[in-house]
């Protein structure tokens, strides 16, 4: 089956009880590789942090009543955007959606699946750039961010325990 045979649906903040442990069970999956990681296994920590975020804005997918992958974020607080120091000037449309999170499952692979769940996360948007951080040492996953129209501006490392990150931003609606 294709990423067009999966069942893409959107949840909000009110429904982070419901969908709380089918993220985690789905990072989980996509992450097993890593899961020996102390940063990967936190995982749980920041699914509450972002959904605790009144605007909190996230797709799953799901075959059947399975899901299998997810893509999550919420929008930053106007004027305050924290990727402005790696942009001299700041371009003047400058609301902000903070890309937080992408997961597949390994079976679910090299169908399309994450970006029919970036595309539709995005089209409810209605900022004017999205931005994300992804780990340069999986130069594939930037170039997949790349092919859906964001540029490298940066890097920044979030946390201690974090890796250095490759700072991305795109322009909304995406292309
Ligand atoms: C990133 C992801 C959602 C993309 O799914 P997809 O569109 O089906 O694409 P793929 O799984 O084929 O990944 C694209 C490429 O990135 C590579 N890649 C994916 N996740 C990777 C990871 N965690 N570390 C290193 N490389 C990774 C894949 O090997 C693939 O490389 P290839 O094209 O040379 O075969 C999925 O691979 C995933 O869930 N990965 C683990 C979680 C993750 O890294 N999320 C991104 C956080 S920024």
């Amino acid at each position: 089956m294709s990423a067009t045979g999966l069942d893409v649906r959107h949840f909000t903040h009110a429904d982070l009880p419901e969908v709380r442990q089918t993220l985690i069970d789905v990072h989980a999956d996509a992450l097993a590789d890593e899961m020996d990681d102390p940063f990967n296994q936190r995982f749980p920590w920041f699914v509450d942090h972002w959904g605790g975020h009144p605007e909190f804005s996230c797709v799953i997918a799901f075959e059947g009543d399975k899901a299998v992958g997810f893509a999550y974020g919420a929008p930053g607080s106007p004027g305050r955007e924290w990727w402005r120091d790696y942009l001299d000037p700041a371009p003047e449309k400058s609301r902000t959606f903070s890309y937080s999170e992408l997961a597949v499952s390994p079976k679910w692979r090299k169908k399309g699946v994450a970006e029919r769940l970036t595309r539709t996360l995005m089209e409810k948007r209605d900022e004017d750039l999205v931005v994300l951080l992804v780990d340069p040492e999986h130069p594939r996953v930037q170039a997949l961010y790349e092919s859906w129209g964001f540029r490298k501006v940066g890097e920044r490392q979030p946390f201690p325990d974090s890796p250095v990150y490759a700072v991305m931003l795109a322009e909304l609606p995406l292309k």
